[in-house]
């Protein structure tokens, strides 16, 4: 992680960053309004966060096998599932954010790249109980515990993954439906981000959205994310700092907003 980077360009995010009333794209203006700025608390948003509550309270150990671009915290072995769910788990606000696209959207296939303990997981899962989501992580002990926690949560839409990104990938695209939502939340490199994304883009279909994770986490990621947004295929991109929103919707114009959130 730079932090400098992120810092210098969250300000720039601040001072560019617009809300619904300055959009004119029909479409971006209804997800920002009814999607991005929805305040209703959904039913799974609670048990999901008392899930995180008991995690961020656990000393239990998981040994970790650092597969990505590493930590920017600890790079130790071994960890407490404190620490991983303080570190590596979307923030509520974002994870919900996860949620809404997939239940507005109805995302039936979801891949998920980067289980952690599985909260993000939980939350694309809970929004329609008739999708699959295949989540990939190549922490087997970490992939355990989520495992278990969504045994807890009485979820039994999610197939997991147990191995590197690039050995799962491009068997699962093969296999499954095309997907119709994508999270990118692994192996923040910039080679790696637009290997995936390349590879994912064989799959997606016109309705197919991407998402990015920490797209200024680092000069490497920023840069992976300007080249996504010049990519012919893509249409729309929505900057929202933490995350990128990516469409291939052929009937828009290319455009890229940087929304407040
Ligand atoms: C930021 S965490 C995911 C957080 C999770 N999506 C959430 O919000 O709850 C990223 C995870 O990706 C895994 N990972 C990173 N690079 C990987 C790779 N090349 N193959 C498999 N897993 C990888 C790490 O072990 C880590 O658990």
């Amino acid at each position: 992680m730079n932090k400098l980077h992120t810092i210098l360009n969250y300000l720039i995010y601040r001072f560019r960053s617009v809300n619904e009333h300055a959009i004119h794209s029909p479409f971006v203006f209804a997800l920002t309004r009814d999607v991005i700025y929805n305040k209703v608390a959904f039913y799974s948003y609670e048990s999901i966060e008392d899930l995180r509550k008991q995690l961020l309270g656990s000393d239990e150990q998981l040994k970790v096998v650092d597969l990505g671009a590493g930590s920017q915290v600890n790079n130790a072995h071994s960890r407490p599932i404190s620490q991983i769910a303080r570190n590596a788990a979307k923030p509520a606000r974002y994870a919900q954010l996860l949620f809404r696209i997939c239940n507005h959207f109805q995302a039936h296939t979801i891949i998920e790249l980067g289980t952690s303990l599985g909260i993000s997981t939980a939350y694309m899962a809970s929004a329609n109980s008739k999708s699959t989501v295949h989540t990939i992580e190549g922490s087997p002990e970490i992939a355990q515990k989520a495992k278990q926690n969504f045994k807890q949560l009485g979820l039994h839409n999610i197939q997991q993954h147990t191995r590197n990104f690039d050995d799962v990938l491009p068997t699962l695209l093969e296999q499954i439906p095309q997907p119709d939502l994508i999270f990118f939340d692994g192996n923040h490199r910039k080679d790696a981000t637009l290997k995936y994304f390349e590879l994912c883009l064989k799959k997606a279909h016109n309705e197919t959205v991407f998402i990015f994770d920490d797209i200024y986490w680092s000069k490497e990621m920023t840069e992976a994310w300007e080249e996504i947004k010049k990519h012919d295929a893509v249409r729309v991109t929505i900057d929202l700092f933490f995350i990128g929103i990516v469409f291939f919707r052929k009937e828009q114009k290319k455009q890229h907003f940087v929304i407040k959130f």
